[in-house]
C-alpha cells in the first residue's frame, strides 16, 4: 500500500476518535467491577484516545477461570486447527496493517512509518511462525531392551502474559502466538499506558478465537499482578518489562510454584573495533538510538569503540545523528517521535541531568526537544554522552530513550572487561572485519543475541532472550514452546512380571 500524507489523514482521524474498551473475559466484553477507567493518552499531544478498564482483583480472578473452562476443549484442538487459528489472526493484522501501524503511533509516540514497516509486519510474521510451529509439537521415544519410554508434551494450561508500551503489538504477538500453538489458554495484560493496538485487535478476532482461549484485562499491574498470578488456576507467568517489576512477579509467581519467563531489557555494547566499516558502525549506533526512541530492550546503548578510531567513529556519529528527522510522527519521514509517556519522559530528562553530574559530557543534545505544532509532546533530543566511566549510572542502568554513551578501550581484555561490566545481558553487537575477532568476541561476551555488521540484525525464528538479569526463557522461537508446554514421561516394561524383585534398581550404572 502507497503511504500518503492524505491516507495519514484520514487514517488518523478515524483512529483518534474515542472508544471505551471493555475487557475481554470468556469471548464477552465486560466493565470492570471496580467501575474505574484509564485514559489511553497520545504522547506527541496529550490528546486522550481512548479508555481502558482499570482492572482489580475480581477481574482477575474472573478471567483466569475463564481461560480454565476453555483449557480442556482447546488443549485437544489438532494442529491443523491452531495453525487455522494462527493464520487467520495474521490476516486479521494484514487486513488492517495501516490502522494498526496508526495506533501504535498515536498511542505510544512512534513514526508512523516504523510502525507500518516494523511493529506490524513483526507481529505478522511471529503469528505465522507459530501457525507452522502447531505442527511440530511433538514428544519423543526411547527404546531399551527391556522398556519403552514415551515422552509426551503436554500444553502446560492456563498462562498468565504481561506485556509492556514500547511495541505494545508486537509483545502480544510475541505472548500470544507460542501460547495458542502449543495449546495452552491466555489472560494477556497489556500496559496502561498504550495498549490501543492490542484492545483493538482483540476486538478484531473476537469472533474467531473460541471463547476464553485469550481473554485481556487492562489496569495498573499493582492492582491485577498479584491476582492473577497467585490464581491456583494459573500455570505460567511470561512477563516482558522492568527489572523490578519482575522481582514483584517472581515473588507472586513462588506463592504459586509456576514457572516463569522474563524479558527484562539490558544495557548493550555496540563494539567498534579498529578494522570495522567506520561509516557503517555508525549508522547502526544512529539506528539504536533513535529507533523507537530508543525504548527498545535490545538497544545498543553503550558504543564501546576502540581508541585508535574512536575519533573517527564520533565524528561520524554525529555527522549521521544530525541528519536523523525528529518530528510529528505522523509525518512520513519521521525517524524519530516522542517518548511514549510522562514518566518516561521525565526519567530519560533525569538521566540527562544525572550524566554530567556524574562527570559525563554531553556531546551533542541532551535536552527536550521543541517540535514546532506539539509544545505539549514529550519529545527529547536524540543525545550522545561522551567520558563517560563504565561505573557511572548512565552506563549501567537502563534509560529508554535515545541516549547513547561513547566509551573507548585499548584491548579487547578490557573490551570484554567492560561489555560485561552490567547486571544485563540481553543484546550486543560487534563492527570488526576480522573473523577470528568476531567469533572471539561473541564468545566472550555474556549476552543472549550478537549482531556482528549490523544492528537489529533480527531473522524469523532467532531465539530473543537475555542472561543474567535480562531475564530467563527465549522467545520467537522452537524453543519458545517448550515454556509452554511440559513433558510426561510414560515408561512400559517389556519384560514379563519378575516376582523376585518388585521394585527395580532405578538404573544399571547409577553410583549407589
Ligand atoms: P513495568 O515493568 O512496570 O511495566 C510493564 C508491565 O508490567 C505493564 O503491563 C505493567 O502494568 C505491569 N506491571 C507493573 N507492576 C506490576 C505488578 N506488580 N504485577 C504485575 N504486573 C505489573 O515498566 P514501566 O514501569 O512501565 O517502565 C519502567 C522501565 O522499565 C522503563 O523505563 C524501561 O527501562 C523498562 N522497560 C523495559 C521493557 C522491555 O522491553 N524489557 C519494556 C518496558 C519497560
Ligand atoms: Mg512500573
Amino acid at each position: 500500500m502507497e503511504l500518503t500524507p492524505e491516507l495519514v489523514r484520514e487514517t488518523a482521524t478515524k483512529i483518534s476518535e474515542p472508544k471505551t474498551y471493555g475487557q475481554f473475559i470468556g469471548g464477552e466484553w465486560v466493565e470492570s467491577s471496580s467501575g474505574k477507567t484509564i485514559a489511553l493518552e497520545n504522547p506527541s499531544t496529550r490528546q486522550v484516545l481512548g479508555h481502558v478498564q482499570a482492572g482489580n482483583a475480581a477481574d482477575a480472578t474472573r478471567a483466569a477461570e475463564a481461560a480454565a473452562a476453555a483449557f480442556p476443549k482447546w488443549s485437544q484442538s489438532m494442529p491443523a486447527q491452531r495453525q487455522a487459528l494462527l493464520r487467520a489472526i495474521a490476516q486479521k493484522l494484514r487486513d488492517r496493517q495501516f490502522d494498526y501501524a496508526m495506533m501504535e503511533s498515536l498511542n505510544n509516540g512512534k513514526p508512523i512509518t516504523d510502525a507500518y514497516t516494523h511493529d506490524v509486519p513483526g507481529a505478522i510474521g511471529h503469528f505465522e511462525y507459530f501457525a507452522g510451529a502447531a505442527f511440530h509439537i511433538h514428544g519423543e521415544v526411547a527404546d531399551f531392551a527391556d522398556a519403552t519410554m514415551i515422552v509426551h508434551r503436554e500444553p502446560l494450561g492456563v498462562v498468565a502474559q504481561i506485556i509492556p508500551w514500547n511495541v505494545p503489538l508486537l509483545m502480544a504477538a510475541f505472548k500470544i502466538a507460542p501460547a495458542l500453538a502449543a495449546g495452552c489458554t491466555i489472560v494477556l495484560k497489556p500496559a496502561e499506558v498504550a495498549c490501543l493496538s492490542v484492545m483493538e485487535f482483540i476486538a478484531d478476532i473476537a469472533d474467531i478465537v473460541p471463547p476464553g482461549v485469550i481473554n485481556v484485562i487492562t489496569g495498573y499491574g499493582q492492582d491485577v499482578g498479584e491476582p492473577l498470578i497467585t490464581h491456583p488456576a494459573v500455570r505460567k507467568v511470561a512477563f516482558t518489562g522492568s527489572r523490578p517489576t519482575a522481582q514483584k512477579i517472581i515473588g507472586y509467581a513462588a506463592q504459586n510454584i509456576i514457572p516463569q519467563t522474563m524479558e527484562l531489557g539490558g544495557k548493550s555494547a555496540n563494539i567498534v573495533c579498529e578494522s570495522a566499516d567506520i561509516e557503517a558502525a555508525a549508522q547502526s549506533a544512529v539506528i539504536t538510538t533513535a529507533f523507537n526512541k530508543g525504548e527498545v530492550c535490545s538497544a545498543g546503548t553503550r558504543s564501546l569503540v576502540h581508541e585508535k578510531v574512536e575519533d573517527q567513529f564520533l565524528e561520524a556519529f554525529e555527522r549521521q545523528l544530525a541528519q536523523v528527522r525528529q518530528g510529528d510522527p505522523l509525518d512520513l519521514d519521521t525517524q524519530l517521535g516522542a517518548m511514549a509517556s510522562k514518566t518516561q519522559f521525565d526519567k530519560v530528562r533525569s538521566y540527562l541531568e544525572l550524566g554530567p553530574e556524574e562527570g559525563a559530557r554531553i556531546h551533542v543534545g541532551g535536552k527536550p526537544a521543541q517540535i514546532e505544532g506539539l509544545q505539549d509532546g514529550y519529545f527529547i533530543e536524540p543525545t550522545i554522552f561522551t567520558d563517560v566511566r563504565t561505573d557511572m549510572r548512565i552506563a549501567q542502568e537502563e534509560i529508554f530513550g535515545p541516549v547513547n554513551s561513547v566509551i573507548r578501550w585499548k584491548d579487547e581484555d578490557e573490551l570484554l572487561s567492560i561489555a560485561n561490566d552490567s547486571i544485563y545481558g540481553l543484546a550486543g553487537g560487534i563492527w570488526t572485519t576480522n573473523l577470528n575477532q568476531a567469533h572471539r568476541l561473541a564468545r566472550g561476551l555474556e549476552t543472549g543475541m550478537i549482531w556482528i555488521n549490523r544492528y537489529y540484525n533480527f531473522k524469523p525464528g532467532m531465539p530473543l532472550g537475555g542472561y543474567k538479569q535480562s531475564g530467563f526463557g527465549r522467545e520467537g522461537t522452537l524453543e519458545t514452546l517448550k515454556h509452554y508446554t511440559q513433558s510426561k514421561a510414560v515408561v512400559i516394561n517389556l519384560e514379563e512380571p519378575n516376582s523376585k524383585y518388585a521394585v527395580r534398581a532405578p538404573a544399571p550404572n547409577a553410583d549407589s
